[in-house]
């Protein structure tokens, strides 16, 4: 008998470069990488986005989950696509990092762009919708998950060490029946307090008469209205998950913070609770750590202090604050 040794050639490396290739070889799946640049959409969301049929949609999700440059999150029972990180020191990693640079430089075609925008609407008015049926329960809501006497210590902690000059200003982005605002009112010269609901916008008013807060201004506007404010400290508490595009509106507010001053977050971490969504209208199930500091960065924030706070019923809240340069 022969005994010939017969070399096994691995193929690993040249398949995950292949694969990543071929994902990487088709219009419709390089427009999809775009649209995840700072969202993440279900199936359905980017079958609509890009007038396919979801069955056609769901083979090119795979092939880029394939290729590792989609990443899927669950959302109670929805799954949700994201981009994936290009890791750098694995095969493939250059070219992914290189491939999305070029995706970034294309521009999605316009009705793309105009059923993203729907998608977006749609999001933010069942997140409206929700607050104006829910405002006379709104504490009772808010006890569910968690109150603000459930985090306001940390967020005061955060705030104080932050040390701002005696004139600086503070800008609440949905303040709810304004809690918060009296602590506000004593750190900062001016506060303005915006929510999209004119019913909680109608108990912060209460609050804010009834503590006789005179620095407080509020003002009925989205977070993501092309309005121009400024600040030295934003502050969003238990807010962003009742956006329809996180990513972008964490963009947009750290445009409203003064060079200098901080934007301050807290938020849910991410959790698999899906009641929330029917119970307490949230939108997203909490964010990753990681997930706010890439957002925060790739706004032109720098990560500062943190905080995290473990509540009994399992759930946890990041307080997070990320600096704007000078
Ligand atoms: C869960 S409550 C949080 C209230 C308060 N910050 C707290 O910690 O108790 C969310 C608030 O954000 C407001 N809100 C949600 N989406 C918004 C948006 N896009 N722009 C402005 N306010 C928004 C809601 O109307 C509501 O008052």
């Amino acid at each position: 008998m022969n005994n010939l040794h017969v070399p096994t050639f691995c193929h690993d490396d040249c398949d995950e470069l292949a694969a990543l290739c071929k994902a990487g070889g088709d219009p419709l799946r390089l427009n999809v990488l775009r649209a995840l640049a700072n969202d993440s959409f279900g199936v359905l969301e980017l079958a609509h986005i890009f007038a396919t049929g979801q069955s056609g949609m769901s083979h090119h999700l795979k092939v880029l989950s394939q290729a590792r440059l989609v990443a899927t999150r669950r959302e109670g029972n929805a799954i949700f696509y994201r981009r994936a990180l290009p890791r750098v020191e694995q095969t493939g990693g250059a070219l992914h990092a290189a491939l999305l640079a070029e995706v970034d430089g294309l521009t999605l075609p316009t009705e793309a762009q105009a059923r993203i925008a729907a998608v977006h609407a749609q999001r933010a008015e069942a997140s409206r919708d929700f607050f104006a049926r829910m405002a006379d329960k709104f504490q009772a809501q808010q006890d569910l998950i968690a109150g603000l006497p459930q985090y306001r210590d940390s967020v005061l902690a955060l705030l104080d060490a932050m040390s701002f000059a005696p004139d600086a200003t503070a800008l609440e982005i949905g303040p709810g029946d304004g809690c918060f605002l009296p602590e506000l009112a004593q750190r900062f010269a001016q506060v303005t307090a915006l929510d999209n609901s004119p019913a909680m916008l109608d108990l912060a008013r209460q609050l804010c008469e009834h503590n006789g807060l005179t620095n407080v201004t509020l003002r009925l506007a989205d977070a993501l209205d092309k309005a121009t404010l400024t600040a030295d400290c934003v502050i969003l508490n238990m807010v962003l998950h009742h956006v329809a595009a996180p990513a972008e509106a964490m963009k947009h507010l750290a445009g409203w913070v003064r060079p200098g001053g901080s934007l301050l977050i807290t938020e849910l971490c991410s959790h698999d609770q899906s009641w929330a969504r029917t119970a307490c209208g949230d939108l997203w199930l909490g964010f990753d750590q990681d997930e706010l500091a890439r957002w925060a960065s790739a706004a032109g924030l720098l990560q500062g202090e943190s905080l995290y706070i473990g509540l009994r019923n399992g759930f946890q809240i990041q307080v997070r604050q990320f600096a704007r340069p000078e």
